[in-house]
């Protein structure tokens, strides 16, 4: 019984070896600073089967993301309010509870090609360090992708950490080439962004990836990349966009 002592916490659980496979529990438990608190307390004191992920409980590691009422969150910077339904990320599959597989973020920082690919000799400037330092931050945490609208009608979306990532990469002055980067994220990729904001608004890092797809479309535009939706060439007849100068040689 909720009371002001406490919370009435209700967990989406998973359990691949059962029929049925998901089961809504509901628990009360103590008020607590964090949500992670509150699972920990679950798990030592009501059920020690509770599933969930959790590592440096500093918004460092990434790996306590879950859902809160249809929203990403750090499960160890997020209080938890009376009713909460928690919940796990989407877009990735359940292993158990409130654990999901996160090897996508391998996979898809793979597809992107995002790593140096050389460095240029030079010193870098402090305003061009200051220009990639945030995206520098980003701790994988997959609350953006899980936000991301258009992973539900395309999963094979980059999706926006690792289009931050690229940014990250496309926008280093000290970086030799990052040709591969660009060419790696014109399909499901930078054009299929509908830029609806939905992955900065999770972001426990303050990153902001609806704003460095927009910087990868108009650097891709600069390379004489086009939407492919727009179709290519500006003209009179029914054609609009950028000039489609064709896909160019690095
Ligand atoms: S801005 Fe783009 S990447 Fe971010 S959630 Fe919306 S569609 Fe996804
Ligand atoms: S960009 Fe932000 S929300 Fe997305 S994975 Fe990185 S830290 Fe998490
Ligand atoms: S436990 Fe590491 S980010 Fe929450």
């Amino acid at each position: 019984m909720p009371s002001n002592e406490t919370l009435t916490l209700t967990v989406q659980r998973f359990h691949p070896q059962r029929q049925p496979n998901t089961l809504s529990m509901s628990y009360t438990v103590p008020k607590t600073k964090t949500l992670l608190q509150a699972l920990t307390h679950i798990k030592r004191t009501q059920d020690p089967t509770l599933t969930f992920n959790a590592g440096c409980n500093a918004s460092v590691c990434g790996s306590c993301a879950v859902r809160v009422n249809g929203r990403e969150v750090l499960a160890c910077a997020y209080t938890p309010q009376e009713g909460d339904l928690i919940e796990p990320l989407r877009y990735a599959t359940v292993l158990k509870d409130l654990v999901v597989d996160a090897s996508h973020t391998t996979t898809l920082n793979a597809r992107a090609h995002n790593a140096s690919h050389g460095h240029k000799e030079e010193m870098q400037s402090i305003d061009a360090a200051h220009a990639i330092t945030r995206q520098s931050d980003c701790i994988l945490c997959s609350a953006c992708y899980s936000a991301c609208p258009v992973l539900a009608v395309n999963s094979d979306f980059l999706g926006p950490f690792a289009l931050t990532r690229s940014w990250r990469y496309i926008a280093d002055s000290r970086e030799a080439d990052t040709s591969s980067i660009m060419q790696s994220i014109q399909t499901n990729g930078i054009w299929d962004c509908t830029l609806c904001g939905e992955c900065t608004t999770v972001c426990p890092q303050h990153i902001d990836p609806k704003n460095d797809i927009m910087m990868l479309q108009g650097k891709a535009g600069i390379l004489g990349y086009t939407n492919p939706k727009f179709g290519g060439g500006m003209s009179f007849d029914g054609g609009f966009g950028t000039p489609d100068f064709g896909v160019p040689s690095f």
